[in-house]
């Protein structure tokens, strides 16, 4: 097989060095990768958003199985793009069309999805400009904090949440005025859900599904939870209060009825799907779907699947999930994101990093990296993933930083307590 994956990041890094290892491998393209990606596969210097590149490279080197590893070019529709080059007839794709992408590229798709669906998510209501007064006064009947969500994608930046009503009523104006440009024309207003948040990762084939496990980020660039939001600057799997009853509610009132949902609509659903849920005392709700997976938990989910990636992407895109065989590590397995001094603020880029030799026991996955002269050197906001198996969280966490200590760069950054509150909450148990 001959595979191209697209994208960048810690999540690409992670999703090849899985492929590389299938003996059904006979050649794999990252695209355009980063340095980890290229000691693994050979990198190609394409833009994911450059469709009409893709398809010639495709075409040149004769691909058999494409891998979109972000959301945008799903959006966008580069698997419609594809489909509808006869060129591309027998080409295996992983990831939806436009008409699934857009579980992930409109909220307000989202939200009429599930309700049409039975699927347990907040209250809420959509609103455009013409609606501001109405979407004001559903503002007033709910209770603080208050959530606005921008309807389509706006870089992991579209979601507000305000303490205070008039405040709330303020920048649901604002943002249909075009605070986050078009994304933001049309609101979601949302009821806030407590609980602790969780992520469960699914693939799908558009008829079958296999639960590949639930992870925890942290999306804070602080510890305690503080400062800045981030892409992520740690993740652990799986997540010790997703207990087997809570996982059988998850499959019975989320997974499943998406994917029967999906296939109802008429969307033919080939890829993974990411739902970011709350676990509100043991009842999971949806937050939000994505359509790819997650940055950094593909860097803990995909370390934990037993079977062959490569055997599993096949039988997703050929839709003959229910009969590949399926198996994930029973350890845990954590991951550490070193960042650049700054992040998510401004920072350097071009640092070298060092230590890399030194490294035993742990995966290193590459996000923001990239190899000038022979050396590895920072390349962006995350640079890199620590991941480590335990038998129990702790110990899995004690390799991550055991290792992390070992690596370093000009203003490396991390936090030092990934996994702190999931062992407080086992404690307390
Ligand atoms: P999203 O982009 O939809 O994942 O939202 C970003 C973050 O905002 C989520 O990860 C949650 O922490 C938070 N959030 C979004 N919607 C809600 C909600 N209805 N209730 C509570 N928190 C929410
Ligand atoms: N780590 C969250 C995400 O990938 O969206």
């Amino acid at each position: 097989m001959k595979v191209l994956l697209l994208g960048s990041g810690g999540r690409e890094h992670a999703l090849a060095w899985k492929i590389a290892q299938s003996p059904r491998l006979e050649k794999l393209y990252v695209a355009p990768g980063n340095a980890g990606t290229a000691q693994i596969a050979e990198n190609v210097n394409l833009s994911v958003g450059d469709f009409e590149a893709i398809g010639e490279f495709i075409f040149a080197q004769q691909i058999d199985l494409l891998v979109v590893g972000p959301e945008d070019p799903l959006v966008a529709g580069i698997r419609d793009y594809l489909e509808a080059d006869v060129r591309f007839k027998d080409l295996l794709i992983v990831g939806p069309r436009k008409d699934g992408a857009i579980l992930e590229g409109s909220k307000d798709f989202a939200k009429q999805f599930m309700m049409r669906h039975g699927i347990p998510t907040a209250r809420y209501m959509t609103v455009t400009s013409e609606q501001l007064s109405e979407g004001q006064q559903f503002l007033a009947t709910l209770q603080p904090p208050y959530v606005l969500k921008a309807d389509g994608l706006a870089a992991g930046k579209g979601v507000l949440i305000l303490q205070d009503l008039p405040e709330a009523q303020q920048e649901l104006e604002k943002m249909l005025e075009g605070k986050f440009g078009k994304a933001s024309r049309q609101v979601v207003i949302e009821e806030f859900l407590t609980g602790i948040e969780i992520s469960v990762f699914a693939i799908t084939d558009g008829r079958d599904y296999r639960v590949l496990g639930s992870a925890k980020d942290y999306k804070r660039v602080g510890e305690g939870d503080t400062g800045l939001n981030t892409g992520g600057m740690g993740a652990v799997s799986p997540v010790p209060f997703a207990d087997a009853e809570f996982n059988r509610k998850v499959e019975e009132k989320i997974i499943r009825p998406t994917v029967e949902g999906l296939k109802q609509d008429g969307i033919d659903y080939r890829g993974f799907i990411f739902f970011g849920l709350m676990n509100n005392q043991g009842e999971p709700a949806v937050i939000e779907y994505n359509v790819r997976m997650g940055d950094p938990e593909t860097e803990v989910v995909m370390p934990r699947l037993k079977t062959d990636l490569l055997e599993l992407l096949e039988a997703t895109a050929q839709g003959r999930l229910a009969t590949s065989a399926f198996e994930l590590d029973e350890r845990y397995c954590t991951t550490v994101m070193l960042v650049a001094g700054g992040y998510p603020g401004s920072y350097e880029k071009g640092n070298v990093i060092s230590g890399f030799e030194k490294v035993e026991n742990s995966l290193v996955f590459h996000a923001g990296t990239k190899e000038v002269n022979g050396q590895i050197v920072t390349n962006g906001g995350r640079v890199l993933a620590v991941s480590s198996f335990g038998d129990k969280m702790e110990q899995a966490l004690q390799q991550s930083y055991a290792n992390v200590g070992k690596l370093s760069f000009k203003g490396m950054n991390y936090r030092k307590d990934i996994g702190q509150d999931l062992l407080k909450l086992m404690t307390k148990k």
